[in-house]
């Protein structure tokens, strides 16, 4: 099965968690572009969606799938993404698509995280995908000094502003043996916007092709 495949499987099977009426909060990525086409075919079932991200935004709007401001709407009852890497206790590192920090704050608003991947993205331990972070731009060189003291190898991703306007540092080279306890230092890292490490909050589900976990 090629990994497209897979992608399309785990999209169709995430429909299954879309209720009549429901706000979906829809993630990022190629994973997420076939949610969205499969979404289109429930557009009059729904009252809409909360984006991650411009490039979501753009395929839904193209889809005719509205989408609303997360200021505008209540808690949302699902949140629909990919990921980058997801470990056996479901903790993710995301961000690859540089969406992180719209993705962190729909995967809080919603009461259900259901996570769509190909098989290629488990993992017996995370860090082999480099781990983002979205920084405050003034705080680049500062935050990549914090993370080379816990072992890290920080790389600018230098050719990309996120949809906030800020910088990503793409982490090498680390072995993660204990996610949550490195996201929740990192995140008391000032000029750090998001961690790319999703431990604290974590899907419900897991589908990953026509598996679920
Ligand atoms: C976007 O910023 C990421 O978090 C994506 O969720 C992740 O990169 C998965 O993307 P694919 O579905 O394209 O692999």
């Amino acid at each position: 099965m090629n990994h497209a495949n897979e992608k399309r499987q785990a999209a169709q099977a995430a429909l299954h968690y879309v209720e009549n009426d429901a706000i979906v909060g829809v993630g990022t990525g190629s994973t997420v572009r076939f949610f969205i086409d499969a979404l289109a075919g429930l557009k009059s079932s729904i009252q809409g969606t909360v984006s991650s991200s411009e490039q979501s935004t753009a395929l839904l709007k193209q889809h005719g799938i509205p989408v609303l401001d997360l200021n505008a709407v209540g808690p949302l009852s699902l949140y629909v993404d990919g990921a980058d890497a997801c470990d056996r206790n479901k903790c993710l590192v995301k961000g690859g698509g540089g969406a992180l920090t719209r993705e962190k704050i729909l995967v809080e608003a919603a009461s259900n995280f259901v996570c769509i991947i190909d098989s290629s993205k488990q993992v017996d331990i995370l860090g082999g995908f480099p781990v983002p972070i979205e920084v405050i731009p003034m705080a680049r060189s500062l935050v990549a000094r914090e993370v080379v003291k816990r072992g890290g190898q920080p790389v600018w991703r230098d050719d990309v502003v996120t949809d906030n306007g800020n910088w990503i540092i793409d982490v090498h080279n680390w072995r993660i043996n204990d996610p949550l306890a490195l996201e929740q230092q990192l995140n008391q890292i000032p000029g750090i916007v998001t961690v790319g490490l999703f431990a604290r909050c974590r899907p419900s589900v897991v589908l990953v092709g026509a598996q679920r976990f």
